[in-house]
């Protein structure tokens, strides 16, 4: 579990209900080994958002994407190129007041629907969240989703972005917080969302693509090209 993770709820690791029990013969999507997998090294902030364009022009209705990296590692940057590339209605921001938004396409193509699952703990809560109610028409994106919405889709882009020198600030940035607790004031300079600004725009991040699933074995050859294209 990256630092900083979600501050309630049982670890991934312990795995859900049904991979528990012996009983239930369903492989769970994040169970499977990724029909493809690629790493690459995005040079900047500006390169993470290019990525994400890149990756939105294979992406389409019923696409989840799902989102992992430690806090101030350019998972919501990364949204923001999906989202520039979708042509969907902006901006693209770390939510904190609402766990997931719809930003809905100008262009009748599909929306994306961005969710951050940080504070989420469980499947339960993720199921309160209804989102695969939008998920047969829109692009679903879900940070900090790791084992948690996986099961959503039948299959799904997970990517991994690192972030080798942590972010200042970050250990107490998402801190748990008491679910009665007064939401604090955003504090002057704080990015959007509550959220510190992080350093420079430009650090190599690591970052690992794996597809999962037949939807991603057929685009395996378009998956390799865009990432092939990526600098770094
Ligand atoms: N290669 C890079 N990719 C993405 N973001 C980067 C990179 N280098 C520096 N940054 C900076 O790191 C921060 C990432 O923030 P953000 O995308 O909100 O992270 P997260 O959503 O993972 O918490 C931004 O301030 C961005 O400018
Ligand atoms: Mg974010």
């Amino acid at each position: 579990m990256p630092a900083g993770r979600r501050p309630a709820g049982p670890p991934p690791s312990a795995g859900p209900p049904s991979a528990r029990d012996p009983g239930v013969a369903t492989v769970l999507a994040e169970d499977r080994s990724p029909t493809v997998t690629a790493r690459l090294a995005v040079p900047g902030a500006a390169q993470m958002r290019l990525l994400g364009a890149r990756l939105a022009g294979l992406l389409g209705p019923g696409d989840l994407v799902v989102l992992a990296g430690a806090l101030g590692a350019g998972k919501t940057t990364l949204v923001q190129g999906i989202g520039d590339g979708l042509g969907v209605r902006g901006p693209v921001t770390s939510p904190t007041f609402v766990i997931a938004r719809v930003h809905p396409s100008l262009r009748g193509g599909a929306d994306l629907v961005h969710a951050d699952a940080y504070r989420l703990g469980s499947r339960l809560e993720v199921d309160d969240l209804d989102l695969d109610a939008d998920l047969d028409h829109s692009v679903t994106v879900v940070e900090w989703g790791e084992g948690l919405v996986e099961s959503l889709a039948s299959g799904h882009l997970r990517i991994t972005i690192d972030r080798p020198r942590p972010a200042q600030g970050a250990e107490s940035a998402r801190a748990p917080v008491p679910a009665q607790a007064p939401v604090p004031a955003q504090a002057p300079g704080a990015g959007v969302g509550g959220e510190p600004e992080h350093g420079p725009d430009d650090e190599v991040r690591p970052v690992t693509v794996a597809g999962y699933g037949g939807r991603w074995e057929a685009a395996a050859d378009r998956l390799r090209a865009v990432l092939a294209e990526q600098p770094g």
